[in-house]
């Protein structure tokens, strides 16, 4: 630590700091732009200058610029020195030279940091008299919008695309004043993480195009804390609604998962909440198969007298709604009716990975704790694709090398600039197993190519490098040897080994073996070593943890006449098992009741249908693959701008459907005590009930506001349905108030913050003012409630170890390959996200296509579980021979129900004619 004395006040601070930082953390303003929390220092603005005394009897000082300076003991400076702010007035003068002060068109506006800094510097008069150089805005795809002239040459863009995400199509071309940020030429952005300039630009270059088509400005968005729900990762996102539609999403800081980012998947994909083809009312399905919608008293009848004619009622839950919907649902039709509405075989990996998180004996590390890791190993998993947000703290722990190489010379990690030019392209040890190439292959220190099997060999043969007690495996090639003896050697030369491993192949070897890595790591007394383990959907490890039976086991209930009432909560069968089957199976039911937020096809089958909240719209519990069960508040009442929708939270209607086959009055429920029923059913959710402010959480005796304190335009926003303004809604269920009335300050820790603003601070830089320092924690604590804490040792090591990959001679092993864009059911509804995601191919080796004379993009045709069809072939240079990928529901889609991640196996052709394998070339 280290005291500074700044304009005369003493202050303890951390001396590894710069002055910046250390100031901004102390709650002192100083203006900045080119310094991130994440990013670092460059030192290219010069607007954070501050005056910096030799002693406390230097009365002269020099300007220095503080996100450059480091903390010294018994350091003297002055922000408020007269000459330090007449030189960031006059910084910000320069940078608006060629601005267009176009604020009121510009969407930025009301968030802008830009607008920020030039009010608390105090620049108010535009001196400029000339023309200003102007630029030609990009195309940049359906993401991000491009207005270069608004630029101030922070080089932040730049370095967060290229340095920290590793994109590499947007550059900084140009000199002088005339620098351009943009592509080579008009086209999408390539990089999964694109989104992040809208936050990460401090004006209004990048914005937000998905937000540009309904624009509102911040202040007139109503918010609410909540939780990504396009996959597993937990990231923390901040919704913005205004009219009944969720107008954008922002990141919402959660410094041990997300921090400052999102990926683009959970930024852009929430168009399915405005789809103007939802149900909003209850439906039941006419006996002509005509849908006819009706009141919810009548639908909740209706619903109820199907049900009791049924003899037996199974429910079956969904990965993708919360824990109290499904476990609402339990109780309605009894623990030992309710299925979690996952395939057999996902469902037992999902177990298994719960399993081999509590008793390997590591720990699963936060996103946050993922980024220090100096040596990871990553089994199966693409994980650009399957997790997007842990392939970017996979990214940061690699670039770690530079600090590291840094802190050795005596350069601080924050000095960004400087730690880039000593790293160059070292990195810590990145061992990637994949069938086919990743865009995190050019930082791998070795990307090996393999099938399921193989990899699980590779993994176990680390294991055994590790530790000879674990099992050997047989018949292993010279190279896979070695290969694993230099894993296994780099694994125990790191402070911080990582294993990873995941869902996204359909392999219990593959777990088996990253289990068998972790257990040794444990063994070798690598007690920082940590196991993470990623799993599909947003609320795969909830219902792990809830418990439950497979959706294979409600099926067979249904279709053996063992039950034949059955309820289906937010899941598409049709998505999960083969569509003969759902069929099958739904056709012996008497009664099918299903509650969901889109018109899937299981709703199309349902005899009544309840419209349900999305995530925008109703309240709950998830839990991440971290196992953090984190909440997720409703955004918006949906009735209060609709008044004829009838969409009610997934619980409510369980309630309310409970309460009337009991014939019983439907008494009001609270979510906090649904949350509570949960921890207290669900041994390892016990913890639960510690993980929100509960309902009646008030700061200073007020709820907490939806809206900014400037929101405006309530009174009239229905007048178009009626003057008079009806009552804002009342929420009982949590400590948020659906108004601008409650409290939106900074000052008063807590953990759940629905927008990010402080007086002066209207951009996500906000969120400095949250944190016990900047980049660190929210002061309140991070959200959410880990749920895998302490693991111990214990169980054996893994002996089933599966036998080496052989190519068939007609047959080709199908691969799913998980997809960002396409591979998620829900924001696979969102416009932006469709027109993102790639064309459907099939990716097969240069080796099969010259064995069936098919050259890049021939149609190939497939036969896989009964169903044909065609795609253009796509060539990988890493996809092992006697293998085909398909994308992982893009495929779904064209090809009706295939069981996503089950190894299956399939014919393929050329279009028009097959040519015959010779036995040389079929060999591996
Ligand atoms: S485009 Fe934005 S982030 Fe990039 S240099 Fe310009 S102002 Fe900075
Ligand atoms: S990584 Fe997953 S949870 Fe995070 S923003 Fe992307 S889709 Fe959402
Ligand atoms: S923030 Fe310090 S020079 Fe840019």
């Amino acid at each position: 630590m280290a005291t500074i004395h700044v304009d005369g006040n003493d202050y303890e601070v951390e001396d590894s700091d710069n002055l910046l930082h250390a100031c901004l953390s102390l709650g002192l303003d100083i203006p900045y732009f080119c310094w991130h929390p994440a990013m670092g220092s460059v030192g290219a603005c010069r607007q954070c200058a501050v005056k910096q005394y030799k002693d406390a009897d230097d009365d002269r000082g020099m300007l220095v610029m503080s996100c450059m300076a480091p903390v010294k003991d018994d350091a003297y400076i002055s922000i408020a020195d007269e000459e330090a702010k007449a030189f960031r007035q006059t910084v910000i003068e320069w940078l608006m030279v060629n601005h267009p002060h176009d604020c009121p068109v510009c969407e930025e506006g009301g968030h802008c940091h830009l607008q920020d800094m030039t009010v608390m510097t105090g620049h108010d008069r535009r001196r400029y008299r000339f023309r200003k150089r102007t630029h030609r805005n990009q195309n940049l795809g359906p993401f991000i919008a491009h207005e270069m002239n608004r630029c101030i040459t922070c080089y932040r863009c730049t370095r967060f695309y290229q340095d920290y995400a590793g994109g590499e199509d947007l550059g900084a071309f140009g000199a002088h004043d005339n620098v351009y940020f943009g592509r080579v030429t008009d086209g999408t952005l390539e990089s999964e993480f694109s989104g992040n300039l809208t936050e990460v630009c401090p004006t209004g270059v990048f914005t937000d195009q998905t937000h540009s088509d309904h624009y509102t400005r911040k202040w007139d968005l109503q918010f609410a804390p909540s939780v990504c729900h396009q996959c597993a990762s937990g990231c923390n996102i901040s919704p913005g609604e205004r009219y009944g539609d969720i107008r954008r999403i922002e990141n919402r800081y959660n410094g041990d998962v997300n921090g400052y980012f999102l990926c683009d998947r959970g930024r852009f994909g929430y168009g399915y909440v405005n789809r103007k083809d939802r149900p909003t009312r209850p439906e039941y399905r006419e006996t002509d198969g005509e849908a006819r919608s009706m009141e919810v008293d009548e639908a909740l009848d209706r619903a109820a007298d199907a049900l009791r004619g049924a003899r037996r009622i199974i429910g079956i839950g969904s990965p993708r709604a919360s824990l109290e919907s499904n476990h609402r649902l339990r109780q309605l039709v009894g623990a030992d009716n309710f299925s979690t509405g996952i395939e057999a075989g996902e469902l037992a990996r999902i177990r298994r990975m719960e399993a081999l998180n509590r008793e390997t004996g590591l720990a699963t590390p936060s996103l946050r704790e993922i980024e220090q890791c100096d040596a990871i190993l990553v089994l199966g998993e693409d994980l650009i694709q399957s997790a997007a947000r842990v392939a970017l703290s996979v990214r940061q722990a690699v670039r770690g090398k530079g600090a590291e190489l840094g802190a050795a010379r005596g350069i601080p990690e924050w000095n960004a600039e400087a730690v880039k030019t000593i790293a160059q392209d070292a990195g810590h040890s990145l061992f990637l197993a994949t069938p086919d190439v990743t865009k995190l292959d050019g930082i791998a220190t070795r990307a090996e190519r393999a099938g399921p099997d193989d990899i699980a060999r590779l993994g176990f043969a680390v294991a055994h490098a590790l530790d000879p007690t674990a099992p050997a495996v047989d018949g292993l090639d010279d190279a896979t040897s070695k290969l694993a003896e230099g894993i296994a050697d780099a694994l125990m030369a790191a402070k911080k080994p990582l294993v990873i491993a995941g869902e996204s192949l359909g392999s219990m070897a593959i777990l088996e073996a990253a289990g068998n890595v972790a257990r040794a790591l444990a063994r070798r007394q690598k007690a920082d070593a940590g196991l993470t383990l990623v799993r599909r959907e947003a609320n795969s490890v909830g219902l792990g943890l809830l418990g439950g039976e497979s959706l294979d086991w409600a099926l067979e209930q249904l279709d053996t006449g063992s039950a034949d009432g059955v309820v289906i909560l937010e899941n598409d069968l049709y998505a999960r098992l083969p569509a003969t089957r759902v069929d099958s199976a739904l056709a012996r039911a008497a009664a099918v009741v299903t509650i969901d937020h889109q018109r899937t096809p299981t709703w199309e089958r349902a005899d009544i249908g309840l419209p349900a909240g999305t995530f925008a719209e109703s309240d709950g519990t998830l839990v991440s693959l971290e196992g953090r069960a984190q909440r997720f508040y409703q955004v918006f009442d949906p009735s209060y701008m609709r008044p004829d929708t009838r969409i009610r939270e997934s619980w409510r209607w369980l309630h309310a459907l409970h309460a009337t086959l009991d014939r019983q009055p439907v008494e009001t429920v609270l979510l906090d005590d649904l949350t509570q029923a949960v921890a207290e059913d669900a041994p390892a959710l016990a913890p639960l009930h510690q993980n929100t402010p509960e309902a009646m959480f008030r700061i200073h005796g007020l709820k907490l506001a939806r809206e900014p304190h400037r929101y405006s335009g309530r009174t009239a926003m229905r007048a178009n349905l009626n003057v008079n303004e009806p009552r804002a809604p009342v929420d009982l269920d949590t400590p948020f108030a659906f108004s601008m009335e409650g409290y939106a300050g900074y000052q008063e820790p807590r953990r759940d913050v629905a927008f990010a603003w402080a007086p002066g601070w209207n951009s996500p830089q906000a969120w400095n003012k949250f944190q016990d320092e900047v980049g660190g924690h929210l002061r309140a604590g991070d959200p959410g409630k880990r749920l895998f804490t302490a693991p111990v040792a214990d169980g054996d090591y893994c002996t089933e170890i599966p036998a080496a990959f052989t190519p068939r001679a007609d047959e080709w092993q199908v691969i799913d390959l998980p997809q960002l864009f396409g591979g998620d059911e829900m924001s696979r509804r969102a416009e932006p996200i469709r027109e993102r995601m790639a064309a459907p191919q099939v990716a097969l080796s240069e080796a099969d296509a010259a064995r069936l004379g098919v050259a890049a993009g021939d149609v190939v045709s497939i036969s896989l579980d009964g169903a044909a069809f065609e795609l253009p072939a796509r060539l990988s240079a890493g996809m092992p021979k006697g293998m085909i990928g398909l994308p992982g529901g893009t495929v779904q889609e064209i090809t009706g129900a295939l069981t996503p991640g089950v190894t299956r196996w399939g014919r393929i052709m050329r279009a028009g004619g097959e040519r015959q394998a010779s036995a040389e070339e079929v060999r591996p």
